[in-house]
Formats: structure tokens, C-alpha cells, sequence
């Protein structure tokens, strides 16, 4: 039995739909729900990648920032996270004094990603 909640539909397999397969281009990302959730969608390489839409360090929108390959780069200080399994690459684009604050103050932390599956059209995350 299929229920509905804010973000869409439950899947068989659990999952919410918050997007349709031609909803996201190739190489491109958009921000989606999923219940309370503000999830940022990935479609690259055929495979898609779902994580928190909201950079760990200070809450930038990344779906407003860049993808080269699975790398999304922050809109504001341009932290940098793999959304293939959330590591981060780069630890805001500060240097020198101004970095070791920055690292200090809130230590780097993964970008949350989340599982994903298509049935037919439909793109699942499960949250
Ligand atoms: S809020 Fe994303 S790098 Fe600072």
C-alpha cells in the first residue's frame, strides 16, 4: 500500500519520490523534497545521487553552487563535497590563519548523501 506525505509517494522499497527520470539533465542537480527534507538531486554519468541539500559548514545552498563530475563546490565559501559518498574535498576555499579558524571553529563534516532507486519514472530516495 502506497502512502502520501509532503515529499511525495512511498516507494515498494521505501523510498520517496521527489523527482521524475527527465526532471534532472545529465550533469546537472536541483533541489527537491523529501518529506522535511531539502535534498539535493544529482544526475551524472547515468546514475543518480541524492544528499543534503545544505553544505555542512554553514548552511549554503549547494544546489546553487557547481558540479564538475560528482564534485558540488558551495555557493559561499566554496567548500567542496563528493556526492558519491559525502567526503569532503575541500575545506572552504579560505587559507593560512583564516582556515585553521575555520577548522577550528566547526571542524569539516561530511555532506550526508542518501541512498537512491528509479522505478520507472520515478526517482526514490530513502531518507
Ligand atoms: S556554507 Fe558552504 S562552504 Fe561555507
Amino acid at each position: 500500500m502506497e502512502q502520501m506525505n509532503e515529499g511525495g509517494r512511498h516507494g515498494d522499497g521505501g523510498g520517496l519520490e521527489v523527482a521524475r527520470t527527465g526532471d534532472v539533465a545529465e550533469g546537472s542537480m536541483k533541489k527537491v523534497r523529501a518529506g522535511d527534507h531539502e535534498i539535493l538531486l544529482a544526475y551524472i554519468g547515468g546514475a543518480y545521487y541524492a544528499a543534503d541539500a545544505r553544505c555542512p559548514h554553514m548552511g549554503g545552498d549547494l544546489s546553487r553552487g557547481t558540479l564538475a563530475g560528482t564534485i558540488v563546490t558551495c555557493p559561499l565559501h566554496h567548500s567542496q563535497f563528493d556526492l558519491a559518498g559525502g567526503q569532503v574535498v575541500r575545506w572552504t576555499d579560505w587559507s593560512g590563519l583564516l582556515l585553521s579558524l575555520a577548522k577550528a571553529f566547526r571542524s569539516p563534516r561530511p555532506l550526508t548523501t542518501y541512498p537512491v532507486s528509479v522505478d520507472g519514472d520515478r526517482i526514490l530516495v530513502r531518507i
